[in-house]
């Protein structure tokens, strides 16, 4: 995104009407310099109203991250690493941004958020939907002294994380988890975490812990969403700010990596419990080989999901390709 583009959306945030001829004396411009960068508005996912005699305007307007209203949430002490923060108007994916700096063998930890993600990542191969401005893409490269088998509970810590930071925001609606970490409200996402390792060296494991949380997913006209997703602002009364729950979710995130980083899963196995979703459920779990059918058990010690087969055996099954589909009706 140019300077300039940026400048333009910053004016036209506040969601009030501007001319073109103000908006071109902000910034250096002809009325025809300023109509032909609000054609590049829709490519951003940017809707602009224009009305003759009134100018432009973003109806309800919009909130652009900015670090100084984040920083002041990061509370959380003491630090056990080393903190960067970074913050892109658009990025392929977060979580790729930090696998090739941890390439580079930074031993600093790094956040970093986008406003838009092109290619944002789903699990398993899916693709995470992530237009300018709406919702919360970060990740955050992180360091543990511990072997990569002892993170198997992590992006379920992570997931925790998420539910706290609802909590602390002041949403009230009841929230679950469904293993491993997708965050639902009445059966529809809200958040989903992709934690990728990035390698083991001297016994340090570096991983990436990627968070996308919807905030305001109606598309630009204001149209609903899709049925099985869910948005932080539909579960709030007043306007979100994303700036402050950006910040909210950064301090959990970092306080619930320095408990997972000292304590392991451990910490975190009583809290999962509570929000499980899939426990005493009977669901279908797919791995790319097969299908098991059965009833959830819950999770052991290490975050490995628990399945009852017909024959009463306990299975486990450890995230990676693994999906678990809850089935609507009971007797299915
Ligand atoms: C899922 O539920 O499938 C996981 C979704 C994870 C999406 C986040 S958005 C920030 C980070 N960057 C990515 O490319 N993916 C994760």
């Amino acid at each position: 995104m140019t300077t300039t583009l940026k400048k333009l959306i910053t004016l036209l945030r506040d969601g009030e009407f501007h001319s073109g001829e103000q908006l071109g004396k902000s910034l250096g411009l002809t009325r025809s310099g300023i109509w032909k960068l609000i054609q590049q508005f829709p490519a951003w996912d940017i809707f602009v109203e224009s009305i003759t005699n009134k100018g432009y305007r973003i109806p309800q307007g919009l909130t652009l991250l900015e670090k100084e209203k984040i920083l002041p949430f990061l509370t959380h002490h003491p630090l056990p690493q080393k903190i960067d923060i970074q913050i892109f108007d658009t990025l392929p994916s977060t979580n790729d941004y930090l696998l090739n700096i941890a390439k580079e063998k930074t031993d600093k930890c790094v956040i970093c958020l986008a406003e838009k993600q092109t290619s944002g990542k789903g699990r398993r191969g899916r693709t995470w939907t992530s237009p300018f401005a709406k919702n919360i893409y970060l990740s955050i490269l992180w360091h543990f002294p511990k072997d990569a088998c002892e993170l198997s509970g992590l992006s379920l810590a992570i997931s925790l994380a998420v539910v706290e930071t609802l909590k602390i925001y002041g949403i009230k609606h009841p929230v679950g988890l469904k293993w491993p970490n997708d965050v639902l409200w009445n059966n529809q996402k809200l958040a989903g975490i992709l934690v990728e390792l990035s390698g083991e060296t001297h016994s340090i494991c570096s991983s990436v812990i990627g968070v996308g949380l919807n905030v305001n997913m109606s598309n630009t006209k204001g149209e609903p969403i899709p049925a099985e997703w869910a948005d932080v602002q539909m579960l709030s009364d007043n306007p979100v700010n994303r700036n402050e729950l950006t910040g909210v979710l950064l301090n959990e995130l970092i306080k619930t990596l320095t408990v997972f980083q000292n304590q392991g899963f451990s910490a975190f196995i009583e809290k999962w419990k509570s929000f499980d979703l899939v426990a005493g459920k009977q669901v279908s779990v797919l791995t790319p080989t097969a299908v098991f059918q059965g009833i959830g058990r819950g999770i052991d010690e290490r975050g490995l999901f628990l399945l009852e087969d017909e024959t009463g055996a306990l299975k486990s099954f450890s995230s990676g390709e693994v999906s678990v589909r809850l089935h609507p009706n009971p007797l299915l």
